[in-house]
């Protein structure tokens, strides 16, 4: 046993409503059971954050942002900062998500200086790493892992680092249909624990919860979960619908 509470987030992106994204939290809600022994997190898109929070005044859903910026305040036309995410009840920001890499110009330095913001008004980062198809394909996938390792949690001291949650997700595997095999995600995962031990030390490695992402869905959570190494999940596409979602969180052990 690892010890490690498995945490199953749903990545809504930019789908829903106010009123489809409370309908639907509302649904999980009544659904999801198993909060004794895992936790459960929705990220709703900014503009649903609020009434979300309100629907889940008494439930042991979490709520976390997709997003910030690294600023608490300032001139920044469009961005929300980590206190404000902080005010609406978030526990959490997904932090450098593949999407954010590949079509908003997030970099491993942006991805640092929002992990670093977050951690000051004590908000947990849902950190975002994983390889590209031609990465993998050119045999560099532990390199990119490692360099995302680096340039994300630079400055960060132990104490700092044990709030985090880290999430593996092969962008080949996103929204694709394409999953990881339960051993490449394992490689992977225990690939990241050691990287960690190496660069905190074996308490903060084996503290931190490691999410797979990438087309998790109710016929394979299970045996993702039954890696060693897999603590959690972070779902996209398979969290848009009560029914799906509601299944992951029970994932078997
Ligand atoms: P997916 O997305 O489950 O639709 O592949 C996962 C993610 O982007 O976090």
């Amino acid at each position: 046993m690892s010890g490690r509470t498995p945490l199953m987030a749903a990545n809504w992106k930019m789908h829903f409503t106010v009123d489809e994204a409370v309908a639907l939290v509302e649904e999980l809600n009544r659904g999801i059971t198993r909060f004794d022994d895992r936790e459960v997190v929705v990220a709703p898109p900014f503009t649903a954050l609020a009434e979300v929070a309100s629907a889940l005044a008494d439930s042991p859903i979490r709520l976390a942002g997709q997003n910030c910026h690294w600023e608490s305040q300032g001139a920044y036309t469009g961005e929300i900062s980590p206190p404000m995410l902080r005010h609406l009840g978030c526990d959490y920001v997904i932090v450098g998500h593949s999407e954010r890499r590949q079509y908003f110009g997030e970099t491993d330095e942006s991805v640092n200086r929002k992990i670093l913001a977050l951690l000051e008004v004590d908000l947990g980062s849902i950190f975002c790493i994983g390889e590209t198809l031609e990465e993998r394909q050119a045999g560099k996938t532990l390199d990119v892992l490692a360099k995302q390792l680096r340039g994300g949690l630079e400055g960060l001291d132990e104490e700092q680092a044990g709030k985090l949650v880290l999430a593996y997700e092969p962008v080949w595997a996103i929204g694709t249909g394409h999953t990881a095999s339960p051993e490449q995600a394992q490689e992977a995962h225990a690939f990241v624990r050691d990287n960690l031990a190496k660069r905190f030390n074996n308490a903060v490695a084996n503290h931190m919860r490691i999410l797979y992402g990438g087309s998790v869905k109710p016929d394979n959570v299970d045996e993702l979960m039954a890696q060693p190494d897999i603590d959690g999940a972070l779902v996209g596409g398979a969290s848009l619908k009560a029914a799906s979602f509601t299944r992951i969180v029970d994932f078997e052990e």
